[in-house]
This record gives C-alpha cells, sequence and structure tokens, in this order.
C-alpha cells in the first residue's frame, strides 16, 4: 500500500515552490497556503477569499475546524480582517529537543513546519497583520502580529474574533467561561449545547479523534474563553475581558498575541502525554535555576479548611511557632521536602469577602517566629513554604513585592505560594483579564529576581509560561481538593476528567492526600471517594509542588503513607495506559529506573487490565500494589488498603480491582537482591481480583448516576436567581436520589446573595406528601447564615398555595469558640394526597447584621435539595 503522506510530502514540495513563484508574480490571485505537520497527517490550510481569511484544519484528511475566519476591533481605529491581501509568505521548519527545568518528561520534542503570513488592507489604511501558524504532529497553533497603524503606537483592542467552527456535535468536557478562579465542575454535553466554555475545552470526537482548544503564551493580554457564535450551534469565537473602560487589551504596536491551540489526539490519553503548550513557549529565562526544587509540603492547611484552625490570630490560631516546627520535624522523618504555613503573617483579620484585605507579608504574628522557623526548617533540612493571600488586593500586594520577595531572600525562603481568593482591587477588574494576567507576570518576575518559586491560587490558568519562568512551578486554576473540607463535596467522577481538560494547560496544586477521608461526620462532610484514590492522584496529577495535604496527625501509623513517601512529582517519561474520560484512567511515571502507577475509577467498580510492557525486557522489578482490600467500601471502610509486593516483568499485566470511587497505586523497582525473588508473582494478586469485584458490585452505588432528576423535566420556578457563582451540575449529586427525592440543586449548594430563596416545585404527578425538607448551611465567616424563617407551602394547581409549616430560627452571634460551619434541616411532616406542586421560602438574613465583620454588606443564603418524601 502505498502511504498517503509520502504522496502529500511530495506535493507539498512542488506546491511551495509554485505558491513562491505565484506570490512574485500575481499576488492578488494567491489565496490559498497549506501547511502539513512533518508527519502530513495534519494540515492548517489558509484560504483568503474577496479578502476575507479563513482557515481550515485537517486531519488524516478529515476537516475538523471548517473555515473559521479571523478579524480585530479596536477602539481607535476601525476593524481590522477584511479587505486583506497576502503580500508575503515564509515557511520554515524546527526540529529540536529541550530539557524542562521540571516536567512530567525529562526531554521535550519540538518539532513543526511554521508559516508566516503577512496580510495587508487594500484601502487607504494598508495596515498590516501576521499570521503565524504552525503545524505538529499532534496539533495546529496560530497567533497574529498586529502593526501599528500610521503614527499610533498604541492599540485598544476591544475584540478577537478567532473562529473556531466545529464540524459535527460531538462531545464536549467544559467549564462556563467565567467562573471564580475556574474552580468549578466540569459540565460533559453535545458542542451545540455550550453558549461559553473557557479553556481547555476538550472535545470527543465521534471518529475517536480527541481535541483540545486552548491558549499558549498568555503575556499581557486577556485569557481567550469561547463564546457561541451567533446562528450557528457548531459555531464558537473567541472572547476577551473588557477592563473597566471596554478596552480588552491595550498594549504597544507591534503586539504579538498569546498562540490559540487547537490540541488533536488519535485518543484522549494522548492529549495528555502532549507537550504542544510548553513547546509554543520561549525557552528558560532564568539561568541559574538551582533554586528551583520539586517538592512534597505538608502544611498547616486543612486545618482550617476543616474550621479547627483559623487563619487569624486568636485561641484556634494555625500557624503557630510550636505547630510549625511539629510539622517540620514530621516532614524530615517521612522525606516530605517541604511545609507550608498559611496565617504566619498579620492581616488575616482584615480578610473576609466584601471586605478590604491589608495583609502584611512582611510582619509575622506574635505566635509565629519567622526567624526562628526558618532556622529550624532548615536544621532539618525542610524547606519553609511562605504563603501571601492577596484576597485580590493587587495595589496592596504590588506595594509589598519588593520587600516580601527580598524577606524570603535575606532568610532563605525559595517557595511562596500567593492567593487571589477575593474580587479584584481595584474594583472593575476581571480575574483574568489584562490588568490581571500583568499582575501575575510582575509577580512570577519579581520573585525570579529574588529566587523565589511560586504556587499560586486563583491563578490565570497555566499556558505553558513555566517553560520560559520554571519558578512558576505550579498553580491552583482547578477545583481541588479544599471544596471537600466544608464546602461543596466532589463527585468521584471529576478526577477522571481533570487529566484530560484542566491538567492540559500545565501542572495544577490539587492538594490530594486526605487520609482522613470521612473527616466530619458530625456535619455530614467527608470525600466522596477511597483513600487508594488519593494516592493515586500523584500519579495522575502532574504538580512539581505537590500538596501532602491531610493534617499531619491523620498519617500517624498509615503504612499506605508510604506510598507517598516513595512517589517523585517530576517524571522522566509519562505513559497513558488506558483512559475513559469521566470513567477511568491509568497513568505509568518513570522517575530513573523506577515506575509509578496511578489509576482512578468514578462512582463505578471496574476492573483495570495494566500491561507493563515499558518495563525493561529480561529485567525483573518488585511491584509494591496499595490497593483495594474486599473491604475497600466508599461509605463504610474508605480507607482500607491492602498492601503487597510481588515480582513483575515487561511480559505481565496487573489486573486491578477497583471499588466505586477508588483507585490503585504502585511503585515498580528494578530488583537488586535476588533474594527479592522471594516476592510471590503478579499472578498470585491478579487471582484475588474477581473475588473482590464480586463484593464491590454489592457496594451501595454514590448516587451520582441513576438518579432519577424528576423535578429536571419541568424547570423550577426560583422567584430570585440564585447567584451564577453557585450553578447546579448536572449529575454531580451525591447525597441525592436516595431517598426517591425531588432534587433541584442536584446535591450542590445553592448560593442566594442578598434576597431570599423562593423554590416552586412541580412533582410532575399528583401524589400523597408525608414530608418536606430542605438543608441550610451556615458559615459565618463566609457571610453564610441560616434563614431566619422556612415556610412551606403545598398545591394541587400551582395557583392557591396553602401554608403546612414554618420553622423560625435565630441568627444570633456565635460564641467565639462555636463552630461557625454547620448544616441544618428545616422539615415539616404532613400527610396529604393529591399534591403535586410544593413552594420552600427561606427568609434570608440578606445583610449581615451589626456584630458581623460584614456589617451591612449582602448576606449569603445557602441551601441544600428540596426533599419531598
Ligand atoms: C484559597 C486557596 O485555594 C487555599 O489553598 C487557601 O488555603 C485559601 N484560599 C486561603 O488563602
Ligand atoms: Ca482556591
Amino acid at each position: 500500500m502505498i502511504d498517503i503522506s509520502i504522496i502529500k510530502r511530495i506535493a507539498y514540495c512542488c506546491l511551495g515552490i509554485f505558491q513562491i513563484f505565484c506570490l512574485a508574480s500575481c499576488i492578488q490571485k494567491y489565496s490559498e497556503i497549506t501547511l502539513p505537520s512533518p508527519d502530513f497527517k495534519i494540515e492548517f490550510r489558509l484560504t483568503l477569499e474577496n479578502g476575507i481569511p479563513s482557515y481550515t484544519v485537517f486531519c488524516d484528511n478529515t476537516v475538523i475546524l471548517r473555515k473559521s475566519s479571523f478579524s480585530f476591533e479596536f477602539k481607535n481605529q476601525p476593524p481590522l480582517g477584511t479587505q486583506l491581501q497576502i503580500v508575503d509568505v515564509k515557511k520554515s521548519s524546527c526540529d529540536e529537543t529541550w530539557n524542562p527545568v521540571l516536567g512530567f518528561s525529562s526531554s521535550i520534542r519540538n518539532n513543526y513546519n511554521e508559516t508566516w503570513i503577512t496580510f495587508q488592507e487594500i484601502d487607504q489604511n494598508r495596515r498590516i497583520i501576521q499570521l503565524i501558524a504552525r503545524a505538529y504532529d499532534n496539533g495546529i497553533a496560530f497567533r497574529y502580529i498586529i502593526a501599528g497603524i500610521h503614527n499610533q503606537d498604541s492599540l485598544f483592542i476591544t475584540n478577537e474574533n478567532s473562529e473556531f467552527n466545529f464540524t459535527s456535535n460531538d462531545s464536549a468536557w467544559w467549564i462556563p467561561a467565567n467562573e471564580f478562579a475556574y474552580e468549578s465542575l466540569y459540565r460533559h454535553t453535545p458542542i451545540d449545547k455550550i453558549t461559553d466554555a473557557n479553556t481547555p475545552f476538550t472535545i470527543e470526537r465521534n471518529d475517536g479523534l480527541a481535541l483540545s482548544i486552548h491558549e499558549a503564551a498568555l503575556i499581557n493580554y486577556s485569557e481567550m474563553t469561547l463564546k457561541k457564535a451567533k446562528a450557528d450551534s457548531l459555531s464558537f469565537i473567541s472572547s476577551l475581558w473588557p477592563e473597566p473602560d471596554g478596552v480588552c487589551a491595550r498594549v504597544k504596536a507591534p503586539f504579538t498575541t498569546p498562540w490559540r491551540v487547537i490540541m488533536i489526539a488519535r485518543t484522549p490519553g494522548e492529549l495528555i502525554e502532549s507537550h504542544l503548550i510548553q513547546n509554543l513557549n520561549e525557552p528558560n529565562r532564568i539561568t541559574d535555576y538551582s533554586w528551583i526544587k520539586p517538592m512534597k509540603f505538608v502544611g498547616i492547611w486543612w486545618g482550617m479548611h476543616l474550621g479547627k484552625y483559623t487563619w487569624f490570630q486568636g485561641p484556634k490560631h494555625g500557624a503557630t511557632t510550636k505547630r510549625t516546627k511539629e510539622y517540620i520535624d514530621f516532614a524530615a522523618t517521612h522525606h516530605i521536602e517541604g511545609v507550608l504555613a498559611e496565617g504566619w503573617n498579620v492581616g488575616w483579620e482584615s480578610w473576609a469577602p466584601g471586605k478590604t484585605p491589608l495583609q502584611n507579608f512582611c510582619k509575622a504574628t506574635p505566635d509565629f517566629n519567622l526567624e526562628e522557623v526558618v532556622k529550624y526548617s532548615k536544621s532539618k533540612n525542610v524547606q519553609f513554604i511562605s504563603h501571601h493571600e492577596t484576597g485580590g488586593n493587587i495595589p496592596v500586594y504590588e506595594a509589598q513585592l519588593e520587600d516580601a520577595f527580598s524577606l524570603c531572600q535575606r532568610l532563605g525562603i525559595t517557595t511562596v505560594k500567593t492567593g487571589y481568593a477575593g474580587s479584584i482591587l481595584p474594583s472593575g477588574y476581571h480575574h483574568h483579564g489584562q490588568f490581571m494576567v500583568r499582575h501575575f507576570q510582575k509577580v512570577v518576575e519579581t520573585a525570579a529576581k529574588y529566587h523565589v518559586a511560586l504556587d499560586v491560587h486563583e491563578s490565570i490558568k497555566p499556558t505553558g509560561l513555566d517553560r520560559t519562568w520554571p519558578n512558576l512551578v505550579s498553580q491552583e486554576a482547578i477545583r481541588g481538593n479544599e471544596w471537600n473540607a466544608t464546602y461543596k463535596a466532589t463527585p468521584p467522577q471529576h478526577v477522571t476528567i481533570l487529566p484530560f481538560t484542566r491538567f492540559l494547560a500545565g501542572p495544577a496544586d490539587y492538594t490530594p492526600g486526605i487520609f482522613r477521608v470521612n473527616h466530619s461526620p458530625e456535619k455530614n462532610k467527608r470525600l466522596y471517594c477511597t483513600l487508594t484514590n488519593q494516592l493515586a492522584l500523584y500519579v495522575i496529577f502532574y504538580s512539581p509542588l505537590m500538596m501532602v495535604s491531610d493534617m499531619i496527625e491523620n498519617y500517624s501509623n498509615s503504612p499506605a503513607f508510604k506510598f507517598i513517601e516513595k512517589v517523585p512529582c517530576t517524571w522522566d517519561e509519562t505513559k497513558v495506559i488506558i483512559a475513559s474520560i469521566g470513567h477511568y484512567v491509568t497513568i505509568a511515571r518513570r522517575s530513573k529506573d523506577r515506575w509509578f502507577i496511578g489509576s482512578v475509577t468514578d462512582e463505578e467498580s471496574r476492573t483495570l487490565s495494566i500491561p507493563l510492557p515499558f518495563l525493561e525486557k529480561g529485567r525483573k522489578y518488585i511491584a509494591t500494589v496499595y490497593g483495594d482490600s474486599k473491604l475497600t467500601n466508599w461509605e463504610k471502610d474508605p480507607e482500607k488498603v491492602e498492601i503487597g509486593n510481588y515480582l513483575v516483568t515487561a511480559s505481565d499485566t496487573i489486573i486491578a480491582p477497583l471499588s466505586r470511587a477508588s483507585g490503585n497505586a504502585i511503585t515498580i523497582y528494578p530488583v537488586e537482591k535476588e533474594s527479592s525473588d522471594n516476592f510471590p508473582s503478579i499472578a498470585v494478586y491478579n487471582t484475588s481480583t474477581q473475588e473482590k469485584m464480586n463484593v464491590f458490585k454489592t457496594i451501595k452505588p454514590l448516587g451520582c448516576s441513576g438518579i432519577k432528576h424528576l423535578a429536571l423535566n419541568k424547570p423550577i420556578n426560583f422567584k430570585y436567581p440564585f447567584n451564577e457563582k453557585y450553578p447546579a451540575s448536572g449529575k454531580s449529586a451525591l447525597t441525592d436520589g436516595i431517598k426517591g427525592s425531588y432534587n433541584y440543586s442536584s446535591g450542590e449548594w445553592q448560593g442566594f446573595e442578598g434576597v431570599d430563596l423562593e423554590a416552586t416545585i412541580d412533582l410532575v404527578e399528583s401524589k400523597q406528601v408525608q414530608k418536606v425538607s430542605i438543608g441550610f448551611l451556615s458559615s459565618i465567616d463566609d457571610w453564610i447564615f441560616l434563614p431566619t424563617k422556612v415556610e412551606f407551602y403545598t398545591s394541587s394547581d400551582n395557583k392557591s398555595f396553602m401554608k403546612v409549616g414554618e420553622i423560625h430560627h435565630a441568627n444570633s452571634k456565635p460564641a467565639s469558640n462555636a463552630n461557625s460551619v454547620q448544616i441544618k434541616d428545616f422539615s415539616v411532616s404532613i400527610s396529604q394526597e393529591n399534591i403535586r406542586f410544593v413552594r420552600v421560602i427561606g427568609k434570608g438574613v440578606l445583610r449581615c447584621p451589626e456584630w458581623h465583620p460584614g456589617k451591612g454588606g449582602k448576606a449569603w443564603l445557602f441551601c441544600d435539595e428540596i426533599v419531598v418524601e
């Protein structure tokens, strides 16, 4: 058989000569430029019709993006993108290999064909715009260079209209464009159901190809999100965040935009192995980077999220000298390289939603001796990680940047975690607009000057800048484990989606490693997974700053902690073994001659077959499997782990049984002493798999699937909308369905800001009702209060409603040592026939009371599902 790509190769060379000839002789007729990938399987094709350029993307001769045009709009000049002619075309190629300072592969090939196409307007403006496009074997990228007009050297960009026109209504994994810090659950819908989305935006095509749209090298510009283009449900257009004056990017001409990237893979797993985003960034600018170190770290952190400690000073203050030293001792004993202490500095008292956060990053609280702690950590060969929670107050942070980082350098602190949990000040600026992109960059560069590496929370999404600035070691921009503390619990499928979506952008500080899974039974709060699932995340997720996030006392005496001690957080090689987005994934990563394998599953129990062909042929290894025992049960015994050592070789396959919402973590070390031959072969482990699976099949489902959302068949009628920041999200319910209830919120909290809750539910058919209940959350530090009154009504016709109950609640000032986080159920027992509609009214506090730090500010009402029995 003739390889079609060879014919294409020859045709491409001839066409190139022909195109250059055409260009020289007759510019106007020049209307099509093709750019194949080095393996000729992917192609970028630029066409110019009637002065309007558009591009098409092909993979294996199939169109995967239909003709998509691009243009720009400005505040100070007419739009640019029509009436263009091509005046110059250059082509080049690159095939280089580079070594990242930190990475999930130690060596990265950067191999592409590139074209620079220069367009000029035909009309009197004669403005110039260039398109640089690159074709890789695993994707397409393009960016623009916009030249100035006449004598103007400033561009005020109000819109970039880069189109992404898909060809079929395939299945997409996405989060909405405007979610706070990207901390939301992924949606899974057909493309035509999406109004707007952020990137990485991942698509599984019916023909098996997997795509992800993202951007690279986001510098001095707004982030790009995608919004549905009118009139065509499969077409999206880029969208930028406007600054308060309506300008999205205020730049100096000529200006080069970030790359627009289409990652293309034959399987979803290949997306994970791709280095495209980093390849599109400039090489490392930090010459001496000896101070940038990958690190696992424990921290005074989870205790605050559970409400056991506080960030601010007082009787429950977490970051004291004494406790930090205990964490340092623990880290030193367990080969954990770093210790974080949040709340070490003064200013937390001013940090609350809606208040102006005034943190001081140079002054420690009286019970925290910074010098002493850092000295102690050094004596134990542990790094102290400092913390800057800005609360979003940019001027206050920028004023302290130099001092704060030079303090770090003086003391020898080489890693800082930063945070932006709050609305951005000055107000009016979007978290992900140009102002913030510039700020994040300024912090990275200032930190580099003082030899400080960063872990940025509530950051801008990564776009591969860690290649250029390797001190940008990790970022959050993800819905991490913190949500599993006392906020909204995360459904198990979340961790099986993230590797194919958010992690395509770059490392993420998800903060895995919660060993006390059922951490707050008294508050009905826990993680909806098992401990083996938490272990596996150390391999599934990539972050060179990797938190070991539980309180240290929860690790004591746990043999499973050995896995965390051993697992590295940077890698020489990464291979995705098996994957199905939203269901399961197994990833193997190598560090020197050792392999580590992680597998996670969603709410289904399943058997995963893990072949080991990547091991050196003829060599014997010991696999230590940290897997589920027969007793591992997300509900009853989530912390049960079975640990065993087995002999394996490259020709073996490990058959791992995974309980619901569970995981499996394996270390594979070469046999050093022949005495290790005494270990049983992996066949012994494999033979127990079926027996375990038989037990797992009897475990109660989590309620994430198969729930009858009867109410969703009819829209729920809200008098006041719930705040968009807290949307319901599909089938992510965790507690729903168990009672055969009518849920409208899918187990997610619904937040109502400064308004009452008034929800009317259509029960779809008339029936007998015995009981109606609703749960409310109180988290006074977060301005969330219980309602003052809850009223219950029923109706048979949606016209006349009868009050069937009323419960009062006094929101008095809690005692200083009281737990400010609680859940309270409000319910009424009734016995009524023929009920078709149920109405619940929760009277909110509306404004924070006098005694509250947010006095007068809008208070929140957070409710859980309404259960009708
Ligand atoms: C949100 C961050 O994601 C979390 O890690 C941190 O503990 C809090 N903000 C407080 O800074
Ligand atoms: Ca966060």
